[in-house]
């Protein structure tokens, strides 16, 4: 019997269900074992569930000869070499299209708490500073009829700006690697603009596109530079893409309104600068937490594992050609 490594602890009846066809090496107690002993844990096992962004290299791929599918639990699989597993025939999968719409819903949420100044607000109730009313007492920007920008238009960057074109009358700016086609942008709405008339433009930035060498602190400094000192940054994709200490630079200065960071370069690590401006809405990697979409993306995951160990067509692969 074929044996599969699960990294985190995960849904019971997701281990229930890989149990019927594997040997299955649990995480019990959600231990958390030192980066590099993912490596010598895979000793023996021919697949592994990657629930926690567990990182998947050359090295670890090298010491695990026998190691044939590589199933993340994610849709962005930055934490996986992946040429380095197509290169060794390893099969890797990721969880697209189940998180779409629930992680559509939490950035737009961010995006209108942090506009709306929601998390400064409750800390300002919290803290007894509410003593009465005064006019310009927590004023935020609009959301509706406002500039939506969105950076990396995907599956998730269109949900986000359906959202707003169709739901708050946001007039929808988009810059993505590729244009998409008229069909898709006419019901929203979408203009395809360079990367710095969108930064230029927007009054509500949304960053929604997979992080990568070519997206590493693709808005640092000079791209802040660029934004209205009205505007507000949300970034639900990857930490690395925003350089955190030019971000709380320019929220300490008042150059940027506000931001919503649902993502940290270095998690769950944050910045300490971050943590000390009021003007940034900070959540923990939270964007696909429903109890429906977890399940949802575990399925998935788990899907993929017994497909890719039983000969069958993995339903997501990342890199499909190690599929012969
Ligand atoms: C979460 O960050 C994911 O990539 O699914």
């Amino acid at each position: 019997m074929q044996s599969v490594l699960v990294t985190r602890e995960i849904f019971p009846e997701t281990l229930q269900r890989l149990a019927q066809h594997f040997q299955v090496t649990p995480n019990e107690g959600d231990v958390q074992h030192p980066p590099g002993a993912l490596a010598g844990q895979l000793a023996g096992h021919e697949g592994v569930l990657v629930a926690g962004g567990e990182r998947i290299d050359a090295a670890l791929l090298d010491a695990n000869p026998q190691l044939k599918a590589v199933c993340n639990m994610a849709v962005g699989y930055n934490n996986i070499d992946v040429p380095a597993c197509t290169a060794r025939g390893v099969l890797v999968t990721n969880t697209p299209d189940v998180l779409t719409e629930t992680t559509a819903d939490f950035g737009f949420a961010l995006m209108m708490a942090t506009a709306r100044r929601i998390a400064e607000g409750e800390h300002y109730l919290r803290d007894g500073r509410w003593t009465r009313w005064s006019y310009n007492l927590l004023t935020g920007s609009d959301v509706h009829g406002a500039t939506l920008g969105i950076l990396g238009m995907g599956r998730i960057g269109q949900g986000i700006a359906r959202r707003g074109a169709l739901g708050f009358g946001m007039n929808v700016i988009y810059h993505n690697r590729s244009r998409l086609p008229a069909e898709q942008e006419a019901p929203i709405n979408a203009r395809y603009v360079s990367k710095e008339e969108l930064l230029r433009e927007a009054d509500h930035l949304v960053l929604v596109l997979p992080y990568s060498a070519a997206s590493h602190h693709a808005i640092g400094a000079a791209e802040l530079a660029l934004m209205k000192p009205t505007a507000t940054l949300t970034n639900i994709a990857r930490g690395g893409i925003v350089d955190d200490e030019a971000l709380a630079e320019a929220l300490k200065r008042g150059t940027l309104a506000a931001a919503g960071l649902d993502v940290f370069e270095g998690e769950p690590n944050v910045h300490p600068a971050l943590l000390t401006v009021p003007n940034v809405v900070l959540t923990p990697h939270i964007a696909s937490a429903t109890v429906r979409t977890r399940r949802a993306m575990a399925d998935l995951a788990a899907d993929n594992l017994i497909a890719a160990l039983t000969g069958q067509r993995a339903p997501t692969p990342v890199n499909p050609e190690v599929i012969r």
